[in-house]
């Protein structure tokens, strides 16, 4: 039986990972990747909605493949490549963009949220149209299954309606993939303030681990990591935001359920819990951050494998733009 196909990626948008993309987004792609053919991508094309330092663009593109592989995502079993060395991408974004509504992309809350951050001037066409490229890259691959975070579940609605649409205007020619959402325990929060999501972006970087730090600077974060005065550990998302985090993030490097964690740690306190956290992370990160370095000493071969992995998904793309260059009256070239 052919396995159906996955989808998902993530912008190059910084120098290093941090433990939220690693529980929430790398491990569930690391799981997935036996039981699917999937596509995983470094998706630069979206990084640029942006500004973006060129230098700093091709590094971090480097840099995040890299930590996909550290990560165990396997270049031979899975599809790992760069957005932009698939022109497909951006050529099926453009026909799907002739069949979304102005009104329709303006509904995104991701857009609507960005552009009044950013202000008029700042807010680029192409953050407008992101979506639509986000939609291109899952329906050339006929995908069945995107893993997304809750923040993404609106551009895969449109990409469902938009698969609907040209279906059933030009003819059956994309699969019309759903959101696959990590439950509440894979998203994780500030350690400094659990009430945020964590990013890179957050004011502090206190509360902030990143997967390529060095382990010290990872272990002092987590000592110091914000709790509550109860001195029980006990999952309570609402009432006990930090100590609750702490527990998803245990829970998740150790294979644990919560009330497994729970019972670990049943009658003894914060420091104790906070040691095992922290063991645990630094358990974890070490062998990705190492190899992550190590694949970054060689960009030759790692940019090889990048180059190889794109021939790869190309191909797949190829064929589903070139139906649907077909189906919309697109005058074709003969062949040479
Ligand atoms: N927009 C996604 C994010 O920022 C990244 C992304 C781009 C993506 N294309 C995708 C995710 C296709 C899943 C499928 O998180």
């Amino acid at each position: 039986m052919t396995k159906a196909r996955l989808f998902s990626g993530m912008q190059p948008s910084a120098d290093s990972l941090q433990i939220g993309n690693y529980i929430g987004a790398l491990m569930q792609w690391r799981d997935m990747q036996s039981e699917f053919d999937a596509f995983f991508s470094v998706v630069d094309l979206h990084a640029i909605t942006v500004a973006q330092d060129p230098a700093e663009l091709r590094a971090k593109t480097r840099r995040t493949a890299a930590q996909y592989i550290a990560a165990g995502i396997e270049p031979e079993k899975s599809t790992l490549f760069v957005q932009s060395q698939v022109p497909a991408h951006a050529e099926l974004a453009w026909i799907l963009s002739s069949i979304t509504g102005f009104g329709e992309a303006g509904r995104m809350t991701q857009f609507k949220d960005k552009s009044q951050r950013y202000g008029a001037d700042q807010t680029t066409v192409a953050l407008f149209t992101y979506p639509v490229l986000m939609a291109a890259d899952i329906l050339l691959y006929q995908t069945k299954a995107v893993p997304v975070g809750d923040d993404q579940k609106q551009h895969v609605e449109l990409t469902r309606n938009l698969a609907e649409r040209f279906n059933s205007r030009f003819g059956e020619t994309f699969t019309v993939p759903d959101p696959v959402i990590p439950g509440e325990t894979a998203r994780i929060y500030d350690l400094q303030d659990p009430s945020s999501k964590m990013s890179k972006s957050a004011e502090s970087q206190a509360g902030v681990l990143y997967l390529l730090d060095d382990v010290a600077v990872t272990a002092k974060k987590v000592m110091r990591a914000v709790t509550d005065s109860e001195g029980v550990v006990r999952y309570d998302r609402a009432e006990k935001p930090g100590v609750s985090n702490l527990m998803s993030i245990y829970g998740a490097l150790t294979g644990s359920a919560l009330s497994a964690v729970e019972d670990e740690f049943a009658g003894r306190g914060y420091g104790d819990f906070k040691k095992a956290v922290r063991d645990a992370i630094v358990a974890e990160f070490e062998p990705v951050r190492a190899r992550t370095l190590e694949l970054l000493d060689d960009p030759a071969e790692l940019d090889r494998l990048l180059a190889v992995n794109a021939a790869r998904a190309a191909e797949v793309a190829e064929e589903t733009l070139s139906a649907v260059y077909e189906r919309i009256g697109l005058l074709r070239a003969p062949r040479a």
